[in-house]
C-alpha cells in the first residue's frame, strides 16, 4: 500500500466566507457578476459532467483526442516523475496522461473540492498502487505551495479552465505557476480556441438545457448557503459571444423586475426586467496569444498540439 495523503490548505469555513464576500461585492456592483467557481457544488459538478457529454460541447472530446494522441510525446518530452494537476475534479481525462507517464512516482491532484479528490485518489490508487498520491485541497487561483515530490514535475491545467480568468488574472496565475517551477519542470495548458460564433454559442446554450440548469444552479447554491430566496424560474439562461474580447459570457437575465433577499449578507438585491447577471467568462484563444501570455510569465512554449478539427489546443512549456 502506497501512501495517500491529503493536505488541506483551505480552512474548513473558507467556502462560506469567500462565497459571502463574492456575493456581496458581485451583486452590489454594476453590472452584476458572480465568479464561476460557485457553480460546482455536488449538483453543479454532476451537471458539468453531463455537459461534457453533450453533442454541442466539443472541448472535452477535443482535449481527450489530443491527450490520447500526444500522451507518449508529452511523457518523452518531460520525463515527469511527478504529475501535478490543477483543478483535477474527477481526473477522468488525466488517465491517458497518467498511463503514458512511465517514470511517474507521484500524483498531486489539487482541487477546492475535498470529496472530488478523495474519490479520484482512491480510484487511481486501486489501479496504480505503486503511485504516491498527495491530494491538495487548495484554491489554485490563490497562493499555494506544492508538497515535496520528485522532479521533473509536470503541472497540468486542463479543460480550458484558464479561460475562466480575466486577462490580468491569467497573468497573475501564470506567474504564480511559473514561480512553483524549477528548471526541468513543465506546464501542460489546455485552451479552447476562437472559432465561429454559432459553434461557440451552441456549446454554451445546448438544446437539452443542461447548461441552462448548470448556470441557474449558482442561484440554488446561494439560496442554500446564504438563505437567499432566488426563484431560478425568474431568470433566463443566456450565452453571448463577445467578438472583441473573444470570450463567451454566460448570463442570467431577469424575466421580470424582482427583488431577492440574501439574509447572510444582509442584502435585498433589485433586478430590473431584462437585467443581466454575468456568471462566467470563458475566454477563447489563438496560438500567438497563448505563446505571448506564457512568455510574459517567463515560460517558453516548446509544443503546440490541436485536435484534428483545430478546435482546442494543448501547450507544453518550460522555464526559460
Ligand atoms: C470547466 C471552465 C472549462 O468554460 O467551458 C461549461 C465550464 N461553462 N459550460 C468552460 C462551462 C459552461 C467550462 N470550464
Amino acid at each position: 500500500m502506497s501512501p495517500f495523503r491529503v493536505t488541506r490548505t483551505l480552512p474548513e469555513d473558507t467556502t462560506g466566507a469567500a462565497l459571502r464576500a463574492d456575493v456581496l461585492s458581485g451583486l452590489t456592483s454594476s453590472p452584476k457578476t458572480l465568479p464561476p467557481k460557485w457553480f460546482y457544488d455536488a449538483r453543479g459538478s454532476e451537471l458539468f459532467d453531463r455537459i461534457t457529454t453533450l453533442p454541442e460541447y466539443y472541448p472535452t472530446r477535443a482535449e481527450r483526442e489530443i491527450l490520447l494522441d500526444r500522451a507518449p510525446e508529452i511523457a518523452a518530452a518531460t520525463g515527469a516523475r511527478t504529475l501535478v494537476e490543477l483543478g483535477s475534479g474527477s481526473s477522468d481525462k488525466t488517465r491517458h496522461l497518467l498511463d503514458a507517464l512511465v517514470d511517474l512516482r507521484a500524483y498531486v491532484p489539487v482541487d477546492v473540492s475535498g470529496s472530488a479528490l478523495e474519490q479520484a485518489g482512491a480510484a487511481l490508487l486501486a489501479e496504480r498502487p505503486e503511485l504516491s498520491v498527495h491530494a491538495l485541497i487548495a484554491d489554485f487561483t490563490g497562493a499555494f505551495a506544492l508538497p515535496d515530490a520528485p522532479g521533473p514535475r509536470l503541472i497540468a491545467f486542463l479543460g480550458g479552465t484558464i479561460g475562466n480568468l480575466l486577462p490580468e488574472e491569467r497573468a497573475a496565475f501564470l506567474g504564480a505557476v511559473r514561480s512553483l517551477m524549477a528548471p526541468g519542470d513543465a506546464l501542460l495548458l489546455g485552451t479552447d480556441l476562437v472559432k465561429d460564433e454559432e459553434t461557440l454559442v451552441a456549446a454554451y446554450d445546448d438544446a437539452a438545457g443542461v447548461t441552462a440548469a448548470f448556470n441557474k444552479n449558482v442561484l440554488t447554491v446561494i439560496n442554500r448557503e446564504l438563505g437567499g430566496d432566488f426563484d431560478p424560474d425568474d431568470f433566463a439562461h443566456a450565452a453571448v459571444w463577445d467578438a472583441e474580447r473573444e470570450w463567451i459570457e454566460m448570463r442570467l437575465r431577469a424575466r421580470t423586475g424582482v427583488t431577492v433577499k440574501i439574509p447572510a449578507v444582509g442584502l435585498a438585491v433589485d433586478f430590473a426586467a431584462g437585467e443581466e447577471l454575468r456568471t462566467e467568462v470563458s475566454a477563447k484563444f489563438r496560438e500567438d496569444g497563448v505563446r505571448a501570455e506564457l512568455a510574459a510569465a517567463g515560460l517558453e512554449r516548446t509544443h503546440w498540439w490541436t485536435d484534428r478539427a483545430g478546435r482546442f489546443a494543448l501547450s507544453l512549456s518550460s522555464v526559460r
